[in-house]
């Protein structure tokens, strides 16, 4: 698993042309193929790290909202209000360094007593041998917590029926942006 890591690190590092550990794009029957063989397939265990960056106002903004309930501006939580965003996911804290995809999908405060958000996001990866593959997020995230544990809960691609989990840590964070380190432990095919 350590192995995995290593390899998505150096090809999203020197951008490697590794083949696809399967096409992407196979359609229905190649799908259906796939479940055929499932049997005899084995299950492994990849590893990912990266940064989340989200951008909620200014030049370089990455998440816009979307809608909010009529009490989010009078309550402390501003529950219900909800962005819609397309973040970028880099190797490094640095926006600067190398993108291995985008993290797209919405949060909204959930919670009448504590920073809490409902996240549903879609995990895109455009590097090296995870390029085209996808992975389903989904979780409550109490943002205040030092560190938030979420679910993977499916995925496409490289990650065809992936389950794991994501543990979430804040890097970096003012009134405009944060940086968020994400671990992913992630069971696939
Ligand atoms: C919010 O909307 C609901 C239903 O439309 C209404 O009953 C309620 O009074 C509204 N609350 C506030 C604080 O405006
Ligand atoms: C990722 O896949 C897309 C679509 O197949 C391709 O156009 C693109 O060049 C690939 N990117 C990298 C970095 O391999
Ligand atoms: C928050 O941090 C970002 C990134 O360093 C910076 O561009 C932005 O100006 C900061 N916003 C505020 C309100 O300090």
């Amino acid at each position: 698993m350590k192995k995995e890591h290593l390899i998505l690190t150096l090809c999203t590092l020197f951008a490697i042309a590794i083949p696809l550990v399967q096409s992407i794009s196979e359609g229905p029957k190649g799908v259906e193929k796939w479940f055929k063989e499932l049997p005899h397939k084995k299950q492994r265990v990849t590893k990912l790290h990266f940064y989340f960056h989200d951008t909620t106002t200014g030049p370089g903004q990455t998440a816009y909202q979307v809608f909010e309930s009529n009490i989010s501006s009078t309550t402390i939580t501003q529950f219900g209000r909800t962005f819609m965003f397309d973040n970028p996911l880099t190797v490094e804290p640095d926006a600067r360094s190398m993108r291995i995809g985008k993290g797209q999908g919405f949060f909204g405060a959930a919670s009448f007593e504590e920073p809490r958000f409902l996240m549903n996001l879609n995990f895109v990866f455009t590097q090296g041998k995870f390029n085209g593959s996808t992975l389903q997020f989904l979780g409550t995230n109490p943002i205040l917590n030092r560190v938030r544990e979420m679910s993977i809960v499916g995925g496409t691609g490289a990650f065809r029926l992936a389950r794991g989990i994501a543990t979430a840590q804040t890097y970096f964070l003012n009134d405009t942006s944060s940086i968020v380190e994400y671990n992913l432990v992630v069971l696939h095919y």
